[in-house]
């Protein structure tokens, strides 16, 4: 299975000066936990790292580091998550039929989630990894009033893993360039050409490392995962 890691934002919110995923926890950058998991999954083949040219040297040298033993491809990064991706999907070997696309920000998820997600992308056409919400979500207009609260039964929160069909997917992206489609992951453009994404249970720990608080609790998660006896 091939796979593809979105590596190519400025991590704004996280308010450093670089790329959030160069950021170390537990004394690895965040990209290499994410590659470490890749590594560890049967399942996965290929993985290319979209991501900017400036980080690439930094990226070289941790990916030498790994000493991973599967095959890893830079790919340019665009200027936001869904040209990145889209770029990604034009740089994948031409025998690539199916792909998981992963944040590189993700990199808590489990080598067991990507297993799981790259056998399902076999049996369906779309696909994403994601967790039932706990809290009551509501729905608010631009003055703070609340306009309706969805049934919280039906509510689930996105993760990575999302699997496609390549063809499709490539289909769907350059879709959304024809009508000007701004989403913030993969299967919103699937949705919108009308095509079904299923389910697969995520993994509440595959947190999206966001902000400098996300970086404490991404410490704690591997610390607990790591020093278990
Ligand atoms: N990403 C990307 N190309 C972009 C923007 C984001 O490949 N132009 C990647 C990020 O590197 C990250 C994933 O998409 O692995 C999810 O994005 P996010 O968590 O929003 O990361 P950033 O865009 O870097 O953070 P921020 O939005 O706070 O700037
Ligand atoms: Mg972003």
């Amino acid at each position: 299975m091939h796979l593809l890691i979105p590596a190519a934002g400025t991590g704004r919110r996280m308010g450093s000066h670089r790329n959030k995923l160069l950021l170390q926890v537990r004394s690895q950058p965040i990209i290499a936990w994410t590659l470490l998991a890749a590594q560890a999954s049967e399942q996965i083949s290929w993985i290319g790292i979209i991501s900017q040219p400036h980080d690439w040297q930094d990226f070289k040298e941790i990916i030498a580091d790994l000493q991973l033993t599967k095959p890893v491809k830079l790919i340019k990064g665009g200027s936001s998550r869904q040209e990145s991706v889209y770029n990604g999907l034009l740089s994948l070997p031409a025998n690539a039929e199916q792909v998981l696309i992963h944040d590189g920000a993700r990199c808590l998820a489990t080598p067991d989630l990507l297993n799981r997600c790259a056998e399902a992308i076999c049996h369906c056409l779309g696909l994403i990894a994601a967790v039932p919400v706990k809290d009551t979500i509501k729905v608010v207009d631009e003055n703070g009033i609340i306009q309706s609260t969805p049934e919280r039964s039906q509510l689930w929160a996105a993760q990575t893993p999302q699997g496609f069909d390549v063809k499709l997917l490539k289909q769907c992206h350059g879709e959304g360039v024809a009508h000007g489609w701004e989403v913030t992951d993969d299967a919103a453009l699937f949705e919108k050409c009308g095509y079904q994404v299923q389910i697969v249970q995520g993994e509440e720990t595959n947190l999206k490392v966001t902000t400098p608080q996300d970086l404490a609790i991404a410490e704690f998660i591997l610390n607990t995962r790591f020093d278990q006896k």
